[in-house]
């Protein structure tokens, strides 16, 4: 029987503290011996009490593999947070986690229905387990340039045609912080009898504000994983997998994430986790509230600023947009004629603004728990500067009208993608491959969701049309040559 303990406790970093404080001498993993075999190179910007704390599989620290004792009980304590039959810590990412939600459900030969903007740990995840994707096509804003969510409408019409599928792989949300209706979507997946798996690498702080898009276990899915690293107080690489018990099988997921995980998992690692989900646990909801209000006056300046502009509640509505996290903070910057890197490269070497990530027309700021006045006031001022000094000339409706309506359809599949990624390839020109079975993800940036997957046959009309793209300067990203002169196809 575990103790019994409270969301203020925390199991696991207590029992590391524990065994460090008794005064043992380690003859045991990692090498180094609590610092002191380590360069000072390293250890001195480390420190001691840090290296310490790097500590490995003991009887009284428990396996993440096999848990029983403190990980189970810190893993137990972040399910009930979280509203799961059950959590999983998880130190290989969301990555990590995607790949076992999608290992779970589908084995190989087996239809799993997924966004066609996935994450490639999506992508990964199939290659890895030998499934066929069935790709549903995201709205896309035009405007902004991005893909948005998938409507529940072209869920059902991809359940519709391939009834057979293992299961659906929803975003919630997506890097931008866009939902889609993710209750209705549940609620017709579960009708034909098929589990929903959530990738909400961007969600692990939903839980804790309404005024946020709903928490894929709130909505009623079957699995999420959650990169509690991206958004709230865990340390880079360490990531939460929740589920419901019903429509998945438990034990098969706890297999599939030991086999893509370490069997030396990092403590300090794990112990971030426990730490992340007390601090939520105990102060959540205000620091989220917080982070909303830093957010929204945010964008209320940045609405204000000529040449910018900041998408917000004005979106809800739209195609493939039911709701907004808002501490994503997307500023489309093609206003002042500059492209989002353009941005990007002077906000970080003129200004020391340095934002999550930047596309053709946008940047990204994630404003979280760690932010405060000072830097919400760094961040509108250092905007108000790029538009007052670096507005450019470029006119980018060309580009607009070159992805426009006709965004060809997804090709025809022939092979999975593991098929097609193992088997005999080689390069050819691109202008000649019409016919042929494409060998690598062919994407453009706007609006990031690929042309061409692995195993899709390559039509003339693909070609034409990512010919057209490169013309208008999209930014071409996946295939080896990106110059796309040539192409990698199946032989
Ligand atoms: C939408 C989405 N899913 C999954 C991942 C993978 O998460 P992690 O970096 O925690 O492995 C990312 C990472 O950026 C992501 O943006």
């Amino acid at each position: 029987m575990l103790p019994s303990y409270s969301q203020e406790d925390t199991p696991l970093l207590t029992a590391m503290k524990n065994y460090v404080d008794d005064g043992v001498i380690p003859f045991h993993t990692p090498g180094h011996k609590f610092g002191k075999g380590m360069h000072h190179r390293l250890g001195s910007i480390v420190g001691r009490a840090s290296l310490e704390m790097d500590l490995a599989l003991l009887p009284e620290l428990d396996d993440l593999h096999e848990p029983h004792g403190c990980i189970k009980a810190a893993q137990d304590l972040a399910a009930e947070l979280y509203g799961a039959d059950h959590s999983f810590f998880v130190v290989n990412g969301t990555t990590g986690g995607i790949y076992a939600m999608i290992l779970t459900i589908a084995g190989p030969g087996d239809k799993i229905i997924v966004p066609r903007n996935a994450h490639r740990s999506i992508i990964g995840g199939v290659l890895l387990n030998g499934a066929i994707p069935v790709f549903m096509h995201p709205e896309v804003d035009k405007h902004l340039g991005l893909a948005q969510g998938v409507t529940p409408e072209t869920v059902e019409e991809a359940i519709h045609r391939h009834p057979d599928a293992k299961g659906v792989l929803i975003i919630n949300p997506t890097y931008y912080g866009v939902a889609t209706d993710l209750q209705r979507i549940v609620d017709i997946v579960h009708d034909h009898n098929m589990p929903v798996v959530v990738d909400e690498a961007h969600g692990p702080h939903l839980h804790f504000s309404s005024r946020l898009p709903l928490q894929a276990l709130d909505a009623g899915a079957d699995i999420c994983a959650q990169s509690t690293h991206k958004i709230i107080g865990a340390l880079t690489q360490c990531s939460m997998v929740h589920c419901r018990e019903g429509r998945v099988s438990v034990p098969r997921l706890k297999a599939m994430l030991q086999l893509v995980q370490s069997t030396s998992p990092n403590y300090i690692l794990m112990a971030s986790l426990d730490v992340a989900r007390m601090q939520m646990a105990t102060e959540g909801h205000k620091l989220v509230a917080r982070a909303v209000e830093l957010a929204e006056w945010v964008r209320a300046e940045i609405n204000c600023i000529p040449g910018l502009y900041s998408f917000g509640a004005d979106k809800i509505g739209a195609p493939g947009v039911f709701s907004l996290d808002p501490t994503k903070v997307t500023v489309t910057v093609k206003g002042l004629g500059l492209t989002g890197a353009e941005a990007e490269r002077i906000l970080r070497h003129e200004y020391k603004v340095q934002v999550e990530l930047s596309d053709m027309y946008n940047v990204l700021f994630l404003i979280t728990l760690g932010d405060g006045e000072a830097e919400a006031r760094a961040m509108v001022e250092a905007l108000r500067a790029l538009a007052a000094n670096h507005a450019g000339k470029r006119d980018f409706s060309s580009m607009e009208d070159a992805y426009g309506s006709d965004y060809p359809p997804i090709p025809e599949q022939v092979l999975s993608p593991r098929q097609a990624l193992f088997g005999h390839t080689k390069t050819i020109p691109f202008k000649q491959a019409a016919g042929r079975v494409c060998a690598e993800i062919i994407t453009f940036y706007p609006p990031g969701i690929p042309l061409l997957c692995p195993g899709e046959r390559i039509s003339a009309e693909i070609i034409a049309y990512c010919l057209r793209l490169q013309k208008a300067g999209l930014h071409i990203s996946g295939p080896e040559d990106y110059m796309l002169k040539t192409v990698k196809v199946v032989e």
